[in-house]
């Protein structure tokens, strides 16, 4: 039996595209996209990381220095250029597909992955480290609930909705390649 999440598999449309991983705080973009990135070979990129490097801040200060607008324009600039990469796999901050602009280009680029989870489970995972500004707040939990709500008109417009659940990362690794295959560009 061919095994149907075989990356290597080849001729299929979104090999010659970045992949880009969209959804919100705690879906497991940066975990899982690092380990699609080392079953495809390819290389892998967190926009997150890529920000802190470039403004040599963490993205607490950048939020507390300059403030978020700053960290948005910040975040559009790096996006573009990861954009123009060869293909690779990219895990993306969890409002960068809300911005318009944003979203265009990656879904000029890449094929768009929505890395989606319910409310507890991204509840369960942002709560272990204190990284995130936007949660940063007594009411954390109720905010990310909002957040649920405000940003999935946007991240439903991604190429593929992928459902991330607990256990171990290679279940959601195997249902995004499996996704990949039926991909075909619009
Ligand atoms: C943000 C998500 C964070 C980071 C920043 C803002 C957001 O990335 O970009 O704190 O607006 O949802 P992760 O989704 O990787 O946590």
């Amino acid at each position: 039996m061919p095994d149907d999440s075989d990356p290597s598999r080849s001729g299929l449309p979104f090999q010659g595209r970045t992949i880009a991983l969209v959804g919100l705080m705690g879906a497991g973009k940066s975990t899982v996209g690092r380990r699609l990135a080392e079953k495809l070979g390819r290389k892998f990129f967190d926009s997150d990381a890529e920000i802190e490097k470039a403004a040599g801040l963490s993205i607490s200060d950048i939020f507390a220095l300059h403030g978020e607008a700053d960290f948005r324009r910040g975040e559009k600039q790096v996006l573009k250029r990861l954009l123009d990469l060869p293909p690779h796999v990219l895990a993306t901050g969890g409002g960068a597909f809300i911005d318009a602009e944003t979203r265009a280009v990656m879904k000029e680029k890449a094929v768009t992955v929505w890395l989606n989870a319910d409310l507890e489970t991204l509840w369960r995972r942002v709560q272990k480290r204190n990284n995130r500004p936007l949660l940063k707040r007594a009411d954390a939990k109720a905010h990310l609930s909002n957040l649920v709500s405000e940003r999935e008109p946007f991240y439903s417009q991604a190429d593929l909705n992928v459902q991330s659940k607990d256990g171990p990362h290679t279940n959601t690794v195997n249902s995004i390649l499996k996704s990949l295959q039926t991909w075909t560009p619009t």
